[in-house]
């Protein structure tokens, strides 16, 4: 049996990395006074449809929607923000203080043409807060964004940064557009020439380099902000400037979901073509208000793990591998049999990782299995040591071996315990 395409196992080895990237995140979120939020994996079909829109290519092409056994239409999610929008309502959680803050981690399903950084399940890290159009929000979700790609060690990252207007701008730009790119119909891919009519902001995110090059003297959102977004554009630039944080203003950035109102944001990496987005978001203040809720604000963000994972791969940055074995319980003789299990979870119970052959390998099998699992210490139980109440020990970073009683074990173990590095693994 094989799995389908697009789709990836984790194994032991690689999740200790994805590990490690979790608990930045619990960290990171914890300090930024984040809360986490669970969310199903599928939704009705129409939350997407109205939340994200019909005609972006996430909804028309890339979800996986079936038919429950009652004919309504489900889809596994694409992306994180509609549920959580769904949830926010559903739970009134306008109700509590706000802003609401919340992130989520999880798996999230797009049927895409698999290609390197494009899967068709893939994992996100999210943040979304709702309650406040400050435009210091915006900054601290992209300050908390920048922050996670430091603790985990990423570099060469560029942060791009547009607004694309609320819907009183959008009128002005959406003609204008639309008569532009209308004057160089021949010039436009496929797609571009069937978005036009429907969506003709889409148009100026396009990657075939013929529209880029059309988009790049192309009417863009950034001259038709009215008076307030502006004023919030560039509030938000001047806290980015006082938390230091580094951005490139790109006028095309419109990304590929309609929610988007006002900010948009996006961080690439260098070097790594044309899917180089780690990650992307902005502000959505009628997303509540469309999905059913009263209107409440709300800003967000989401990285793609996998690519993350890969960026940091490509830039050699080490990362945990996996925490080897503490102690490996080997015996000899039957009464030594006898007394394993006791002397297992006399070391479990401890906070001592510890295992034991279950194969009926001889002593030599036994510790060369332990080496193998690349266990710190060995402990011997056999019936001569036992009969005068005593167990060895043996370091097998060191060399050093005592014998000593049960009693003692534990003790001897822990003072030793701390010196237990971490394997840190190459890529
Ligand atoms: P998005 O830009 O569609 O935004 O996805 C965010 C990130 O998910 C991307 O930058 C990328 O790293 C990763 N990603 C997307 N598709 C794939 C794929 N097929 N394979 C691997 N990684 C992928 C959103 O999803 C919005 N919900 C972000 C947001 C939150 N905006 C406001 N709040």
């Amino acid at each position: 049996m094989k799995k389908p395409r697009g789709v990836h196992d984790i194994l032991p080895g690689e999740v200790e990395r994805w590990q490690h990237l979790e608990g930045v995140i619990r960290e990171l979120t914890r300090v930024y006074g984040y809360r986490e939020i669970r969310t199903p994996v599928f939704e009705f079909t129409e939350l997407f449809q109205r939340g994200v829109g019909e005609e972006t290519d996430i909804v028309a092409k890339e979800m996986y929607s079936f038919p429950d056994r009652r004919g309504r239409s489900l889809s596994l999610r694409p992306e994180g923000t509609a549920p959580v929008v769904r949830a926010f309502i559903e739970n009134n959680l306008h109700t509590w203080p706000q802003p609401v803050k919340l992130y989520y981690t999880g798996p999230m399903f797009r049927y895409d043409r698999p290609q390197a950084w494009r899967y068709r399940q893939f994992h996100q890290f999210g943040v979304e807060v709702f309650g406040s159009a400050d435009p210091a929000v915006d900054a601290e979700v992209i300050a908390l964004l920048m922050e996670f790609y430091e603790r985990i060690g990423l570099k060469e990252l560029t942060l791009e940064i547009n607004s694309v207007g609320c819907a009183e701008c959008r009128a002005d730009l959406t003609g204008a557009l639309r008569n532009y790119f209308t004057s160089r119909l021949k010039e436009l891919c496929r797609d571009c020439r069937a978005r036009l009519g429907r969506n003709p902001l889409r148009l100026l995110d396009c990657k075939e380099e013929k529209c880029r090059g059309l988009a790049r003297e192309a009417p863009v959102p950034l001259q038709f902000l009215c008076s307030r977004c502006e004023a919030h554009f560039q509030a938000v630039l001047k806290e980015l400037e006082t938390l230091n944080i580094g951005y490139a203003i790109n006028p095309c950035l419109v990304r590929g979901l309609d929610y988007y109102t006002g900010t948009a944001f996006e961080v690439t990496v260098l070097d790594a073509g044309a899917q180089n987005a780690l990650g992307g978001g902005g502000r959505y203040d009628n997303l509540v208000e469309t999905c059913g809720g009263r209107p409440t604000p709300g800003v967000g963000f989401a990285v793609g793990l996998e690519r993350t994972l890969y960026a940091l791969e490509q830039q050699g940055v080490k990362l945990p591998g996996a925490a080897s074995l503490e102690a490996f319980v080997a015996t000899a003789g039957e009464v030594a049999a006898a007394k394993l299990s006791g002397v297992l979870r006399l070391l479990r119970e401890a906070g001592i990782a510890a295992d034991r052959d279950y194969t009926g390998r001889g002593l030599k099998g036994q510790l060369k299995q332990a080496h193998r699992r690349s266990a710190r210490w060995v402990v011997i139980l056999g019936d001569e040591e036992l009969s005068r109440g005593n167990m060895a020990v043996r370091d097998m970073d060191t060399g050093e071996q005592a014998e000593l009683p049960e009693t003692e074990l534990v003790r001897w173990l822990r003072t030793r315990q701390s010196k237990t590095d971490v394997l840190v693994k190459d890529y």
